[in-house]
């Protein structure tokens, strides 16, 4: 296979929705991943927090074989047993009674969305629709889930919008006092706002959104596509806070690779998505849902997994902040919780992901000057210790 004529194929036949590197990566072991050159990679990004045990990792793909074997697809007109174990699970381990499975954050954030709807339409009228989210945040690429998303550079050429959304200044909580009114149904929020560069939501903040809501009745929704999953250091991010959302939403990390999404709320929602009123083809069926259960149960058995994860990450943001000490010009700020971590620069920093790429390390840049580091929770200190040895050789030549 010559990866130069599989990238031209890649150009000619593909839309050309991302600005791909030119590699074309053939495959993965942990933190591993070879291109088709033989080069190899470790991944500090996870398919951008997607892999968050590694890539191929034994449990999954045992649990992703067993079940190709046995079942594939079949309809949601019928029950499916994975789903029924994986909704068990997650209900279990979470503060929620109900959930509905999709395909991706998206999805996850779609279902959300037309929940709080109807939940506010059947509790108070149809007047109130309102959804308030952040300006900042990113909550997929439909039409809805753009308009929701608080970034005009999405949304640019593809209006008419859905109408109903409003937003606000993230972690300023007088922005979205005053941005509450009669016609709210909800608020939509990212505990940290991955896409704009690891922006985290201050405990205070959430705090108070959560007392808001409850005195205005107003269902809390947190999007924790990309926080979800153990990323954080807990399962769940909303677990930092000591709050108890309405719904969350998940996608990215929750199959280990495995493409599935979820939107999960309390029982008092049980009787809003009735037979008929909302579903998905692909929606939770068995190879996914394997896929999950193997994820999700390889986290919380390990147990350390997760312990690791907050250690690590805080181990990873001092050696970023002893980077920062050395090039005080170029690092602005390291932000972050578990290994969910960002590092703003003074600089747009692709060239400095493409660097590092050549030195045989992936990170990602978002948000234009924020490099992003989302290594899987199977990372180890020395793989940290690498990785700054790398970036500091690299901003060395920036100075
Ligand atoms: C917080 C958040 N919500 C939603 C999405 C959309 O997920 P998907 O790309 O799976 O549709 C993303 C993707 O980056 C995300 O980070």
């Amino acid at each position: 296979m010559d990866p130069k004529r599989l990238i031209e194929d890649g150009n000619h036949y593909l839309f050309h929705t991302y600005n791909r590197y030119p590699i074309v990566l053939r495959k993965g072991r942990g933190m591993k991943v070879w291109d088709y050159e033989g080069r190899e990679y470790t991944d500090f990004l996870s398919g951008i927090a997607v892999n968050v045990l590694g890539h191929c990792h034994p449990r999954v793909v045992i649990a992703i074989q067993k079940q190709a074997q046995r079942l594939i697809h079949v309809s949601n007109l019928y029950h499916i047993a994975p789903q029924i174990r994986l909704a068990k699970l997650l209900v279990n381990k979470s503060f929620a009674d109900r959930v509905f499975f999709c395909n991706s954050g998206a999805e996850a954030n779609e279902a959300a969305i037309k929940l709080a709807r109807k939940y506010s339409l059947m509790q108070h009228g149809d007047h109130r629709h309102e959804i308030i989210t952040a300006l900042n945040s990113f909550h997929g690429r439909t039409i809805t889930t753009l308009s929701a998303t608080g970034q005009t550079q999405f949304r640019k050429g593809f209006e008419p919008l859905t109408p109903g959304f409003r937003h606000v200044e993230f972690n300023n909580i007088e922005d979205l006092k005053s941005a509450i009114n009669s016609n709210t149904c909800a608020v939509m929020l990212e505990p940290i706002q991955g896409e704009s560069g690891i922006r985290v939501a201050t405990k205070e903040y959430l705090v108070e959104v959560r007392r808001l809501c409850t005195e205005h009745d107003i269902l809390l929704i947190l999007d924790e596509v990309q926080t979800g999953i153990g990323h954080t250091g807990k399962l769940f991010a909303y677990e930092h806070y000591g709050i108890i959302p309405d719904i969350i939403t998940l996608g990215k990390g929750l199959g280990g690779g495995a493409p599935i999404g979820a939107m999960m709320a309390k029982e008092k929602m049980k009787n809003v998505f009735g037979t008929g009123s909302h579903g998905s083809t692909f929606g939770g069926n068995p190879l996914v849902c394997a896929a999950a259960i193997a994820t999700i149960e390889t986290i919380l058995e390990d147990g350390i997994l997760l312990s690791e994860c907050e250690r690590l990450g805080e181990y990873m943001r001092g050696r970023l902040n002893e980077l920062k000490k050395e090039f005080p010009d170029i690092i602005l700020n390291i932000r972050g919780k578990g290994l969910l971590i960002g590092m703003e620069i003074n600089r747009e920093c692709s060239q400095i992901v493409t660097e590092c790429m050549k030195r045989g390390y992936l990170i990602n840049c978002t948000a234009g000057n924020t490099i992003r580091f989302i290594p899987p929770l199977i990372v180890t200190q020395n793989d940290i210790d690498n990785l700054t040895d790398v970036l500091d050789d690299v901003l060395g030549r920036f100075v």
